[in-house]
């Protein structure tokens, strides 16, 4: 599998760390010395399938197809405002394509999760041209009153058409069923059958156990995969990693020896965009003209669950 085109679709509501000390106890210094961010971009009047459709659209135009090209599309999403149908059914409507359909939930690393997929179809011969696209709206599951969490994130939109090709190298997933540090719990409708205790809550996450965790699954994942391809880290272009916490991954950073050259980010300027920010950060890099024919990239992804996917690829556009 290689990566023909990518796109990406951000809100259009900037919100600065400034903006969110008017109605919070927090500050610009506390925000930025411990994540890093400095502003996020925070959906209001944008639905999240017209951004996935736009980021969409913009990857099939960068990969020379039309939307009649594609034969199959997965969507990572965690939440949105349907339920049912998934988002990549109400993507493929908007965008005039004619193929399958599925969503995949792998939280922050479910764009790995569904470029895995992706490649496996591809390797089986069941699909020619891939649309993966990454749509997330993690602000609407905390509580703005809680400075703790809402600071961290913002929403958006990545996506990257994928078809036959020589370009990804290694890959790697894990799960470990490490539901209570990290979750979000939605009531369902009532029945006149229900006994049973049922609440919904905000998202809750102990922060210091996600950053421990964060931080030693993305380093063994990172660690496997270079032993895997047979690789030094310095053989690595870009490290292209989640974008929860610049501390997550400047300790990375520290760990493989590299300096943050290695690291580009977009958690200053986008906040964590769950499975969204790595798709967007790599149409942001690719756009910007500084991937070259030829370049390793290495992605790596941690998220709720606890779930952490990574993969090598070559850039050969
Ligand atoms: N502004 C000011 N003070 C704050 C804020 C805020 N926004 N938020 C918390 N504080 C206070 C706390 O109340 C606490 O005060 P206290 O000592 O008086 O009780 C103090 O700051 C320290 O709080 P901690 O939670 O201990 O701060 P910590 O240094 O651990 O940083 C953080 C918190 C940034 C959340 C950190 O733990 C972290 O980055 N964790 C990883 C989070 C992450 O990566 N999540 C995403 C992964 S999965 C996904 O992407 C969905």
């Amino acid at each position: 599998m290689k990566i023909i085109g990518t796109g990406r679709a951000h809100p259009s509501k900037v919100v600065t760390n400034a903006m969110l000390e008017q109605f919070l106890d927090t500050n610009d210094e506390w925000i930025v010395s411990r994540t890093g961010m400095k502003e996020r971009r925070v959906i209001s009047s944008e639905k999240l399938e017209d951004m996935a459709a736009d980021a969409a659209r913009k990857a099939i135009e960068d990969a020379g197809l039309k939307p009649d090209d594609i034969d199959y599309i997965i969507c990572s999403n965690v939440v949105n405002e349907y339920i049912t149908p998934g988002l990549s059914c109400i993507i493929q409507g908007a965008i005039g394509a004619k193929c399958a359909c599925v969503d995949v939930n792998a939280a922050c690393s479910g764009f790995i999760y569904a470029l895995d997929m992706a490649d496996d179809r591809i390797r089986a011969g069941k699909a020619k041209h891939i649309l993966v696209v990454a749509a997330e709206e993690p602000t609407r599951m905390v509580d703005w009153t809680d400075r703790s969490l809402c600071v961290l994130f913002g929403d958006g939109a990545g996506a990257v058409v994928v078809s036959y090709g020589e370009g990804m190298i290694a890959s790697r997933l894990t799960t470990q069923s490490k539901t209570d540090c990290l979750y979000y719990v939605r009531k369902l409708e009532p029945t006149p059958y229900i006994t049973k205790p049922e609440y919904g809550a905000p998202m809750y996450m102990n922060g210091r156990e996600v950053f421990k965790t964060a931080v030693l699954s993305s380093s063994r994942d990172i660690k496997r995969l270079l032993d895997k391809a047979g690789l030094q880290p310095s053989d690595i272009k870009y490290y292209i990693l989640h974008q929860a916490n610049m501390r997550i991954i400047e300790a990375i950073a520290n760990w493989l020896k590299l300096d943050m050259s290695y690291f580009p980010h977009n958690v200053d300027r986008c906040g964590n965009t769950s499975s969204a920010s790595i798709p967007l950060l790599l149409d942001e890099l690719a756009r910007e003209g500084k991937l070259k024919k030829g370049d390793k990239i290495l992605m790596s992804a941690f998220g709720a669950g606890f779930t952490t996917g990574a993969c090598i690829f070559e850039w050969t556009k």
